[in-house]
């Protein structure tokens, strides 16, 4: 089936399987490859993106229920080749190791800074446990998570 998506702001149209996933079109049509894949059964987050503004893990969906919204994923965040605040806090505070788990941190972090009032130390690390992080490097991701969010609610 031909399937047009819209991912960070660009349409890509292909003709694929209808049971392809939505993680597997932005790899390999879009050739996004930022978006990871580690479990393909919703379990680890690696393969996160924004559907509409909302976190979805792309494994656990189908390309074609995408059609019609907007997708960002890890390489949409950036702005000119400007990381945005929760992925330069990552960077700043060497947060990440092997980076793998770095679309999920990064676009949940994201969607925690646009939408929750509170952004504590617990809330931010109840918020990120649907992301799983191999290296298991948690401690230094929520920190600058809600040091990030504390940045810009200075601002
Ligand atoms: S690859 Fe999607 S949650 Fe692990
Ligand atoms: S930094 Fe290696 S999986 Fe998170």
């Amino acid at each position: 089936m031909r399937i047009r998506l819209n991912i960070n702001g660009k349409d890509y149209e292909s003709d694929v399987e209808p049971r392809t996933l939505l993680v597997d079109f932005i790899r390999d049509v879009a050739g996004l490859k930022g978006t990871h894949i580690g479990c393909e059964t919703g379990s680890c987050g690696a393969c996160m993106v924004l559907l509409d503004g909302k976190p979805v893990k792309s494994c656990l969906m189908l390309a074609a229920q995408a059609e019609g919204k907007k997708i960002v994923t890890v390489e949409g965040l950036s702005e000119g080749g400007k990381l945005n605040a929760v992925q330069k806090s990552l960077s700043q505070k060497k947060a990440l190791q092997c980076g793998f788990c770095a679309a999920g941190f990064s676009i949940m972090g994201t969607w925690i800074l646009e939408n929750e009032q509170d952004t504590d130390y617990e809330r931010v690390k109840s918020d990120l446990a649907g992301v799983v992080c191999r290296c298991s490097g948690y401690e230094p991701i929520i920190n600058a998570i809600v040091e990030a969010a504390k940045n810009e609610r200075k601002d």
